[in-house]
């Protein structure tokens, strides 16, 4: 889908660790608000409608996006992949949930769906944030740092598959603490 942005999306600093080869002409930059509906249709494209009924969607709905740590992937006018980050607090403490996440089907298995994780964790990072959830395949995401969550541990507003439910924590921070109910972060 093309689409043409009110304004040049600003590209994020250079990322940490070098790019798959082959992405260096794509601009990655945080999501506006005027890329909503383009990244709403790249991820209902990717999920299919059943998205909305799953417990993440309850963390999101009503929710206020992190836009500092949102990610988008052009290729010129074009979206082809997208990363949303949302404020959550897990036991009270303040943390992070990663997702919807996603890939144009022109674009996948060429290393920009790890190129958009390293970025929004690099930039979670450098935001001091302590922990990133989300609900995922540990196939996936296990390379890029995450691991399973203990068992019971958490209790989300919905049935979750336990060996989907992952977590990172960024450098020097603790999990201590980070147990219980996982809920809309105040305000949000
Ligand atoms: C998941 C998704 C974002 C991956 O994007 P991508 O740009 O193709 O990913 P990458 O190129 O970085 O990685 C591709 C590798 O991951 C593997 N992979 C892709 N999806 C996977 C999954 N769900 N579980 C395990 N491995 C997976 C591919 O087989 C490939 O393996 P290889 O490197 O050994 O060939 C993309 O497939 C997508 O948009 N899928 C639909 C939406 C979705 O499932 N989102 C994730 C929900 S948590």
């Amino acid at each position: 889908m093309t689409v043409f942005p009110l304004a040049d999306p600003k590209p994020l600093p250079a990322p940490a660790s070098p790019l798959a080869s082959g992405l260096d002409h794509l601009v990655f930059a945080l999501e506006r608000p005027q890329d909503a509906p383009v990244v709403d249709h790249l991820v209902d494209h990717a999920f299919g409608p059943g998205r909305f009924a799953k417990t993440a969607e309850r963390l999101r709905e009503g929710n206020r996006l992190r836009t500092d740590l949102s990610i988008c992937a052009w290729e010129g006018d074009r979206l082809v992949g997208a990363v949303r980050v949302w404020p959550i607090t897990i036991g009270g403490a303040p943390a992070l949930f990663l997702g919807p996440f996603a890939v144009a089907d022109s674009w996948r298995n060429r290393g920009l769906g790890r190129a958009l994780i390293r970025r929004a964790g690099e930039l979670a990072d450098a935001a001091a944030e302590p922990v990133i959830l989300l609900v995922g395949d540990a196939a996936y995401f296990q390379p890029l740092g995450y691991e399973r969550v203990p068992g019971r541990r958490l209790t989300l507003p919905g049935p979750v598959d336990p060996a989907r439910l992952l977590w990172r924590t960024g450098p020097g921070a603790s999990l201590d603490g980070f147990a219980g109910a996982v809920r809309i972060a105040p305000g949000g």
